[in-house]
């Protein structure tokens, strides 16, 4: 019998964390188990900072609200700390027995963890030391691996569409081109559903290296048509295809990912003037699209993700990520998610080095793009 659980959330905030703390809480309650959050993600943990949540005081009115009420950090792994030694040099230390003493000394009979792959990677090696972990795939980027949905991504893909929506009346007042560029790291799910649903003409997603010359000749078969402008969504993982990514940041932690994607959109509203002679311009949505309220479906996804979490730990089923597959919830275990990442960036998913869920050629959304005529760049 569980008695005392732990939240931790964990990487970059996405909207529905509230609402899934909330559910575990709920859960929890009604089924006489107490439960605390970490305070910032695994640096809580490592910190033994740790609150109570109750539904009746702080995790109450929490279904609409962004971001996470017990904090997150998204530079911290505890498997390779970065420390500072006593002659000023850079080291990383293995601190992960620090954190398993913590969870014994306080109790707890499950950590909650919610995040994407780098947190369910810790999350896995935290169960091969003996703690129980149950994860819960939180990412507005959609890629985790053995789910269909991660909670957070409606709400960005809701808040892309409606840029595009509003870009399309400058674009049009204007007679311009204008690129938005949005998140989603190496898989292109945010772009190419938000392409689809604000009626976009090209989506350039990483899956697929674009050539510069088969969007010039999207942009020109529109112009022919008297449409003297156009509307381009790009993820900040696409490339030409005889390119590189486009870099903001090389990132000194030793986490899966390192690399800070960010600047294709500028580079291509450049490349696209000058191949078109039309003023082309550029807006990155960047945060705007993982922060604020989250969506009715995320809502209920979160709230679904939360009570099957707990559920799945009253029924003593561990060391698994619950997943959301055919609008069934279930589960999978942490090592078939995570047991192969050794890198995420730059490699294909379903690889032995990456298992992240990147858009496969047949999936039906691609084809739905081509049908309507939403140039990919190929
Ligand atoms: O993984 C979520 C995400 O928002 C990505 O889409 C983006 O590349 C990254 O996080 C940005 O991270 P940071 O919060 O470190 O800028």
């Amino acid at each position: 019998m569980i008695k005392k659980v732990a939240i931790l959330t964990n990487g970059g905030d996405a909207p529905g964390l509230n609402a899934v703390i909330r559910a575990i809480v709920k859960t929890a309650e009604h089924n006489g188990v107490e439960c605390y959050g970490f305070i910032e993600g695994y640096k809580g943990l490592l910190e033994n900072n740790y609150i109570k949540l109750d539904s009746s005081t702080n995790a109450s009115g929490l279904l609409h609200k962004g971001g996470t009420i017990i904090g997150t950090s998204n530079s911290t792994n505890v498997f390779n700390y970065k420390c500072i030694n006593e002659n000023g040099e850079v080291e990383y230390k293995d601190l992960s027995d620090e954190c398993v003493k913590h969870i014994q000394d306080a109790g707890f009979d499950c950590i909650f963890t919610l995040g994407g792959d780098g947190t369910q990677k810790s999350s896995r090696d935290f169960s091969l030391k003996g703690v129980n972990c149950i994860g819960v795939p939180k990412t507005i980027d959609n890629d985790v691996a053995h789910t269909d949905v991660t909670f957070g991504y409606n709400t960005a893909v809701s808040v892309a569409t409606e840029a595009i929506d509003r870009l399309h009346t400058t674009a049009e007042s204007h007679h311009r081109i204008l690129v938005l560029e949005v998140m989603g790291r190496y898989a292109g799910w945010i772009a190419l559903e938000s392409a689809i649903a604000g009626g976009a003409d090209a989506a350039l997603i990483p899956e697929i290296p674009y050539d510069i010359n088969k969007v010039v000749e999207k942009i020109n078969q529109r112009r022919a048509k008297g449409k003297n402008f156009s509307v381009i969504v790009t993820s900040e993982g696409a490339k030409p295809i005889d390119g590189d990514l486009v870099i903001k940041q090389k990132l000194d932690d030793a986490g899966l990912d390192n690399i800070k994607l960010g600047g294709i959109g500028d580079k291509l509203a450049h490349d696209l003037e000058e191949l078109t002679g039309m003023v082309s311009r550029n807006t990155v949505l960047g945060y705007v699209q993982r922060g604020g309220t989250p969506s009715a479906f995320d809502r209920v996804l979160s709230t679904r993700y939360g009570v099957k979490a707990m559920e799945l730990a009253l029924s003593g089923i561990f060391n698994v990520l619950v997943t959301y597959r055919g609008g069934e919830m279930g589960y999978v275990s942490l090592e078939d998610v995570v047991g192969n990442n050794k890198v995420i960036g730059a490699v294909s998913g379903n690889t032995k080095e990456s298992n992240i869920r990147r858009i496969t050629m047949d999936n039906d959304l691609i084809k739905t793009a081509r049908s309507i005529g939403i140039c990919l760049g190929d």
